[in-house]
């Protein structure tokens, strides 16, 4: 049998370019049997492959059910742990489709579009807390980072008082403060706690009120009373959901904000031309998540039998892993595909990227995500239009992280010195 390619995804030198490795990967095939992090996987990088392994129902979420035994011994794919922050993301139809009819009937477009004052409040005092001195601010500890978890925390209707810890027991729960293990079951047990009584909290204040869940009150409001029938989200079932919403809407879209300003700083005349035509920033904000997916590889997925996808067979229980940012630049689906250019968004009308995923499971807050990056560079590029990057693009330190593509800090002059 040949050797198996190994992919160390803590390796520096992958943690800094994981391009490099992913194209000579791509170079020989779509998909690649690659171990990751001690797990024999098919890993797709072709762009093709990804929207058809993402749309075949014979593809599972569900590794409890469906991964083969090499799968379960891996203690990173959460099968043995039953990681209690993926749950929606880790079930199947009819399970999935009962749980993302319930909450799509609280987290509404509605609902987003009426967060964005609030969005730009939140903007334009941590814009209004950075230092005025001539020393370089970190925009990422100070902007990008708190952004979308206080926007979280609106979403949710967290009191002000109790904002911090949450963010603090986030933060540690997440890995983003690199802690030990041990405080992440802290984490998670205080995360519980408060979620709970927010829950508890909001529940007797709703009582039996009836709502319009589309839009009235909060997120957790609409959670509460969200109906199919008679059917509705248990008590288990709203603290997992909103655990999902955390771990999926937080870190997330912090890399989106900072990916997407040290793309715009690492070459001075892209901020110009942005600063010179604002109209580009929603196809800016498009290629940002293209070209520095934030989210680099997807949740595993098992073959429930085996699978032919093109030339090659996946057996039945083998996991499967779409890697994003491989597959958003194959060369077969983007021109010059290693090139940041938002104009590409406007001729490649229909061919979209995949950072949000593909399918059933396409990513529940993208629209807020769009909104938060939108309303984060409008008011960023207003206050500062001359700021620059305090260090060369090389010296930036990127997050270690399986599944995250994010910078450690981001050190921005805000003056032209
Ligand atoms: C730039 C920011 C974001 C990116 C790049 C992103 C990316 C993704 C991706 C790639 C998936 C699919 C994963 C897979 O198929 O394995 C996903 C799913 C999901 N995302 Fe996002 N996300 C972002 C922001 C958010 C926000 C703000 C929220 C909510 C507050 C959110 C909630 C979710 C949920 C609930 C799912 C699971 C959907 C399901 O299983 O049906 N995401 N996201």
């Amino acid at each position: 049998m040949s050797e198996l390619l190994s992919l160390n995804t803590s390796d520096s030198g992958y943690i800094r370019d994981p391009y490099a490795a992913l194209t000579a990967l791509r170079d020989q095939g779509p998909l690649s049997r690659v171990i990751v992090d001690g797990l024999p996987v098919w890993l797709i990088t072709g762009y093709d492959e990804a929207v058809e392994v993402l749309s075949d129902p014979r593809m599972s979420n569900d590794g409890r059910r469906h991964a083969g035994p090499e799968a379960r011994a891996v203690a990173w794919t959460g099968i043995a742990t039953g990681d209690v922050a993926a749950h929606m993301l880790r079930t199947d139809p009819p399970d999935h489709t009962r749980l993302r009819r319930l909450v799509s009937k609280a987290f509404t477009p509605r609902r987003v579009t009426a967060l964005e004052p609030r969005i730009r409040t939140i903007a334009t005092d941590l814009l209004a807390a950075l230092p005025t001195g001539d020393e370089p601010a970190d925009l990422f500890a100070a902007y990008a980072s708190p952004l979308p978890i206080l926007v979280i925390g609106e979403l949710f209707g967290v009191r002000t008082d109790d904002l911090g810890q949450f963010r603090y027991w986030t933060d540690v729960y997440l890995g983003v403060t690199e802690q030990e293990g041990r405080l992440q079951v802290e984490a998670s047990r205080q995360l519980a706690t408060l979620i709970n009584d927010l829950f508890a909290q909001r529940r007797k204040e709703l009582g039996d009120r009836t709502l319009d869940v589309e839009g009235e009150g909060t997120l957790i409001d609409g959670l509460i009373k969200a109906r199919d029938d008679d059917d509705r989200l248990d008590e288990n079932e709203l603290i997992t959901m909103a655990f999902l919403l955390l771990a999926a809407g937080y870190e997330t879209t912090v890399n989106l904000i900072a990916n997407g300003l040290l793309i715009l700083l690492s070459e001075p005349a892209r901020l110009a031309r942005l600063i010179a035509d604002p109209r580009q920033l929603t196809d800016v904000i498009e290629e940002f998540l293209r070209f520095e997916s934030p989210v680099k590889a997807s949740t595993p997925r098992y073959a429930t039998q085996d699978i032919r996808v093109g030339d090659t067979l996946i057996p039945a229980g083998d996991a499967v892993l779409v890697h994003f940012s491989a597959a958003n630049r194959d060369p077969a689906r983007f021109a010059d595909s290693d090139a940041y250019d938002p104009q590409r968004n406007a001729e490649y009308a229909g061919r979209t990227h995949l950072a949000f995923g593909y399918g059933l499971h396409y990513c529940l807050g993208a629209s807020l995500a769009r909104l938060e990056a939108r309303v984060a560079f409008e008011e960023l590029l207003a206050a500062h239009p001359d700021m620059g990057l305090a260090l060369s693009t090389d010296q930036i330190e990127w997050r270690r992280s399986r599944a995250m593509r994010g910078v450690q800090a981001l050190p921005v002059r805000l003056r032209r010195a």
